[in-house]
């Protein structure tokens, strides 16, 4: 049976591409990673993801100047002409329009560092910090057309320590997430139903 091939869209380091790269690479995990795209040309991810074999482009906005949408199309060519199923967003730090949310709705994946919908956002670790909240975590959930938010598919949470910094907790945060991510795609890559070979 052919695996849904997905796409993971970053705008940086990429830890959770690798975690995800990584995971796809058992020959049981039942989604196959066929292409990193990042909207910035110096993300580091994509250096990683061409070491791990993946093919990894930089679609830039710039040339598109303020039309998003034109942006998002060059972005979704890509996709259809690699025979995407799935898209992850990891990291992937632009706000999309409904154009590129209506096209993947329901096959479009985000992470985000807390446990929605506490923190949409950005800075979450330290606002939870700053809050003084006993728990923290982090969330894969499908991507909509509201920032941060769609129905939530796996969460995981950590406990928020004395003494942690934006930085402890942070890491503490992201050991989960390279764990929760991979579980999150599996889960949904065994219900996407393919199009039959030929059809
Ligand atoms: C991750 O912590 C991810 O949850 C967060 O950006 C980081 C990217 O790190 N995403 C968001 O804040 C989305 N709202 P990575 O490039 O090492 O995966």
């Amino acid at each position: 049976m052919p695996k849904p091939r997905v796409a993971i869209l970053i705008s940086g380091r990429g830890s959770n591409m690798e975690a995800l790269i990584r995971a796809a690479r058992e020959a049981d995990y039942p989604a196959e990673v066929a292409l990193v795209i990042s909207n910035k040309e110096d993300a580091a991810g994509l250096e990683i993801a061409r070491g791990l074999g993946v093919e990894a482009l930089a679609v830039p906005a710039r040339p598109f100047g303020r039309d998003r949408e034109a942006h998002e199309r060059a972005i979704d060519a890509a996709l259809v002409e690699r025979n995407i199923a799935i898209v992850c967003l990891a990291g992937y730090m632009r706000l999309l329009t409904p154009y590129l949310v209506k096209r993947w709705a329901g096959r479009m994946l985000n992470i985000h560092p807390s446990l929605l919908p506490a923190y949409p956002g950005v800075d979450t670790h330290a606002r939870v910090l700053a809050a003084g909240e006993a728990a923290h975590g982090c969330t894969v959930h499908l991507v909509t057309e509201e920032m941060d938010a769609g129905p939530v598919l796996a969460q995981a949470r950590v406990a928020v320590l004395p003494g942690d910094s934006e930085q402890v907790l942070a890491a503490r945060v992201l050991v989960q997430e390279h764990r929760l991510y991979p579980e999150a795609l599996a889960a949904l890559a065994r219900k996407i139903r393919l199009p039959e070979a030929g059809a």
